[in-house]
């Protein structure tokens, strides 16, 4: 056992919810604002999680018993229970948004399944681990970003744009749970470092491989118009790419900690708005 305990800021408590989201209209069109390429690239993301936030679990709850922190064990529970909230929200977002669109959901996710299948065959916990502790790092900067940067959502549908952000702050909320598991089991800084560049050219290959498919489904594949508006989506305004590459990086510190970028206002930010506006319509 280990007393390795968890490195959350003081009263940090966080817990599932169970928001609804009407998502049927909204997914049969170009939702972000009729672009075709941020649509896609959206889109392509949420095809990624209900596979991978199950292989988060699972390396995570691997661990579980190795855990001796009480406030810690409390945080593995609630990571787990968002996670599986997450996973539950996007799968029916990727059944409606294949069923609408005439997407192959198959041909989409099998890459994934195959490379987790082969995760958890070849690689030992610990590495599986460090790879989720890398994943995790890379939604919680995507979604520091797009909670920060409200114009990545600009002119988005608001049920969309809603789901997209209540996951954003889920993960902001659990964004130090892997990590400081990893850490209890004596995790290193060069297994999350090896992990953080795989994870991270499988997390952009696969969100281009899947936005290609989508494109060319939809006929627009060759749209030079759209490309242009993606790389100045991704590179220049809002620049979601070049933006985050120094919260990347940091990762790579001997020293790094998830909540060393204390972004709790954003949580209290989006709990006041909604106070006005719920994701669950009342
Ligand atoms: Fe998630
Ligand atoms: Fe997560």
């Amino acid at each position: 056992m280990t007393t390795s305990p968890s490195r959350s800021p003081d009263g940090h408590r966080f817990l599932p919810r169970h928001p609804a989201f009407e998502l049927e209209d909204a997914l049969a069109s170009d939702w972000h604002g009729g672009s075709a390429f941020r649509t896609a690239w959206f889109n392509a993301m949420s095809m990624l999680f209900p596979l991978g936030e199950k292989f988060f679990i699972d390396s995570v709850r691997h661990y579980r018993q190795s855990v001796e922190d009480p406030q810690l064990q409390r945080e593995i529970t609630a990571f787990q229970g968002q996670e599986a909230v997450h996973r539950k929200e996007h799968q029916r977002y990727n059944e409606l948004l294949c069923e609408l669109r005439g997407y192959d959901l198959e041909a989409i996710e099998n890459p994934i399944r195959e490379r987790i299948a082969w995760a958890n065959r070849e690689l030992s916990p610990r590495r599986r681990l460090a790879g989720t502790v890398a994943n995790e790092h890379l939604t919680a900067i995507l979604a520091d970003f797009m909670l920060r940067h409200r114009d990545s959502l600009q002119d988005a549908d608001a049920q969309v744009a809603s789901l997209w952000l209540w996951h954003g702050i889920e993960e902001t909320e659990h964004k130090a749970v892997a990590f400081d598991v990893f850490q209890a089991v004596g995790g290193t800084t060069s297994e999350r470092r090896e992990a953080l560049f795989y994870s991270t050219w499988y997390f952009v290959k696969d969100t281009f491989r899947i936005a290609r498919l989508m494109l060319r489904k939809d006929g627009k594949l060759w749209s030079i118009r759209e490309w242009l508006s993606g790389i100045n989506y991704l590179f220049v305004r809002p620049g979601v790419y070049r933006r985050i590459l120094p919260a990347f990086l940091r990762f790579l510190r001997r020293d790094f900690h998830p909540w060393q970028h204390d972004n709790r206002d954003l949580i209290a930010a989006w709990t006041d708005e909604q106070a006005t506006s719920p994701v669950r319509p009342a």
